[in-house]
């Protein structure tokens, strides 16, 4: 992209600290980490300023944040290479926010989905951090001038509001180029990961159906048990991906066996068209533990050392902290603050 011209590429992403893990994280987010950080200069963030805007238990919040730096480095991601930190340890990721709460307009925030299904019917009675929320991820983003944002489906809303706001800024300022326009990275299987109850609503956390996830943390038996209850359907699986249309379950079901196996939807029907659920879930479940349980183990060796992610994420907080400082000095120059 042509905007990206001047900006040296560099990735950023994050991951709120609010509950388990599940295969959606995962495979539409935390595992394209994996392979980004060999491509360019990558961080990866536990947001958990984010995670506040709806309660959290402050001993909970403490535990979970470990839980995602431990999911982060069982995963492959190297932190010598790649930096690994916490949100609320670089104090300009809330300051760049603020700025942005003064460049975003509430129209362009009034249109967030995601605001009015977290809030729900009682919109009054939402935290106002729950409402400003996307203007705290572009300045995640935008406080390391990253150029790329892997993200899954449920965030390109976000993302598009990122690049309104770097670019309003841009322009208000009249610093052209100042801040990229950063470039969503939601390509590919696993980027929309839906419910093993209900093929048309998304993984997520929050499902109150532990039976709707798999997440990083469950052992070979409940994986095999989830995927056995998952729900499908009487039919037989299609040869093609296009006989899947109005099949949610099935689609999601096939979808996942594709991500986890890097093979594309028509790969893995031309294996098992012809076959029912009897024979395709034993062999979804064969692979998701294949893949998942190295990671689980390796997640439960590390919450058992919280010293190392400790100095993990003391590293990573100071090579980060290093770099937003520079873009905000610049950020406070343009927009006409006196420097101290
Ligand atoms: P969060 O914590 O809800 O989710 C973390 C990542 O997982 C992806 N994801 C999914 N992907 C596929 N299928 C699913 N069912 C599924 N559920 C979740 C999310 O898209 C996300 O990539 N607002 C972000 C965190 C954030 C952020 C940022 C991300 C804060 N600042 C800056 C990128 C850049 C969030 O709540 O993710």
């Amino acid at each position: 992209m042509t905007e990206q011209a001047s900006h040296t590429p560099r990735v950023f992403s994050g991951v709120q600290p609010t509950g388990n893990l599940h295969l959606g994280n995962y495979l539409g987010a935390i595992r394209k980490f994996v392979t980004l950080q060999h491509e360019m200069a990558s961080m990866f963030c536990i947001v958990d300023l984010h995670a506040i805007t709806v309660w959290q238990d402050p001993k909970a919040l403490k535990a979970q944040t470990g839980e995602i730096a431990a999911a982060y480095l069982a995963a492959g991601i190297d932190p010598e290479r790649a930096i690994i930190f916490h949100q609320s340890a670089v104090p300009q990721h809330a300051e760049l926010a603020w700025i942005f709460q003064c460049v975003a307009r509430m129209g362009w925030l009034n249109r967030m989905t995601q605001f009015k299904d977290k809030a729900g019917k009682d919109k009054e009675r939402a935290s106002v951090g729950l409402f400003t929320y996307p203007t705290l991820m572009a300045a995640d983003i935008l406080a390391y001038k990253a150029t790329h944002v892997p993200v899954g489906e449920d965030q390109k809303q976000h993302l598009e509001l990122a690049r309104d706001i770097a670019g309003k800024f841009n322009l208000d300022f009249g610093a052209e180029d100042f801040f990229p326009l950063p470039e969503p990275l939601i390509r590919g299987a696993g980027a929309r990961v839906m419910s093993l109850r209900d093929g048309t609503a998304k993984m997520s956390k929050s499902d109150p159906s532990d039976n709707s996830r798999i997440t990083l943390t469950d052992d070979a038996d409940a994986i095999a048990k989830k995927i056995k209850k998952a729900k499908s359907d009487p039919e037989v699986l299609p040869s093609e991906e296009a006989g899947l249309e109005g099949r949610p379950e099935a689609a999601n079901l096939v979808g996942i066996y594709a991500a986890l196996s890097q093979k594309s939807m028509d790969d893995v029907l031309f294996e098992f068209g012809g076959q029912g659920f009897g024979a395709f879930k034993p062999a979804l479940a064969e692979l998701a533990v294949e893949k998942l349980a190295p990671i689980s183990a390796e997640m439960r060796r590390l919450m058992d050392d919280p010293a190392h992610i400790d100095r993990v994420l003391k590293d990573g907080a100071r090579r980060a902290g290093a770099i937003a400082e520079g873009v905000l000095a610049d950020t406070k120059k343009i927009v006409g603050f006196l420097g101290r």
